[in-house]
């Protein structure tokens, strides 16, 4: 299962990618407003440093970037994720899951820009997706869990359909807005191709109170031990 973090800071992106090695970054307009830059020089920024890092390329490290959440005609969305897509090859254009987004969706994806279709609350909007061709389709399992929804049995159905439909692995499913280490289990356990999470939630999978205590317990027995 591939890591994205979520997030448009770099610092979070450096440490992210040094620690977990993350697979590559998903955003979102708040995520950009939380980086305190501009929307352009935010993903500028993201585009150089995959550059400094040599991760640029179609294959590598994908970012998935949103256009601007006003436009709703699908040659308006077209038109903007192609400004995007210029940017940078690693970068993944996020369209709305609405009828015109998925009209985009499929139009941009014949041209060669890879697309993330995203604001996912069901798995018949997941079917879209992978008609479409989309690179990626992002069900916010987050969001749902918050509303006091299970996810389980709808990130399973989305995985069924994929395989019934032979989708899977071609439009890779990202569980998006990933809140808890047990929702990285779950995530894993379904089947879905990648989680997104801030960095907290990664810190907070790898730590365990037993390995603290553990870690604690064998330096005070080396410590009383002779070398
Ligand atoms: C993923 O692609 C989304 O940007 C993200 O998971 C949305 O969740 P948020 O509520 O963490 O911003």
């Amino acid at each position: 299962m591939k890591f994205f973090l979520d997030s448009a800071k770099l610092n979070e992106i450096e440490t992210a990618w040094e620690t977990f090695g993350i697979d590559g970054v998903t955003t979102n307009p708040r995520h950009i407003q939380n980086s305190g830059k501009p929307f352009l020089t935010a993903i500028n920024d993201i585009a150089a440093w995959i550059r400094e890092k040599g991760l640029d390329g179609k294959d590598v490290f994908p970012v998935s970037v949103e256009i601007n959440p006003h436009l709703t005609d699908a040659q308006e969305i077209a038109e903007a994720a192609r400004r995007i897509a210029d940017i940078s090859p690693n970068f993944v254009i996020k369209v709305p899951c609405i009828p015109s987004g998925a009209a985009a969706a499929r139009v941009l994806e014949k041209e060669g820009i890879r697309t993330n279709l995203t604001l996912v609350f069901s798995p018949s909007q997941a079917i879209l997706a992978g008609r479409a061709g989309c690179l990626f389709v992002s069900p916010f399992i987050g969001w749902k869990e918050d509303n006091g929804e299970d996810c389980r049995q709808y990130m399973q159905d989305i995985v069924t359909i994929y395989k019934n439909y032979g989708w899977y692995g071609k439009t890779q499913i990202i569980a998006a807005a990933v809140r808890s280490p047990k929702q990285i289990v779950d995530c894993a356990v379904s089947g879905v191709d990648i989680v997104t999470a801030g960095l907290p939630i990664f810190q907070a999978a790898v730590n365990h109170a037993y390995t603290r205590q553990g870690m604690d317990t064998f330096t005070d027995a080396w410590d009383h031990t002779a070398q």
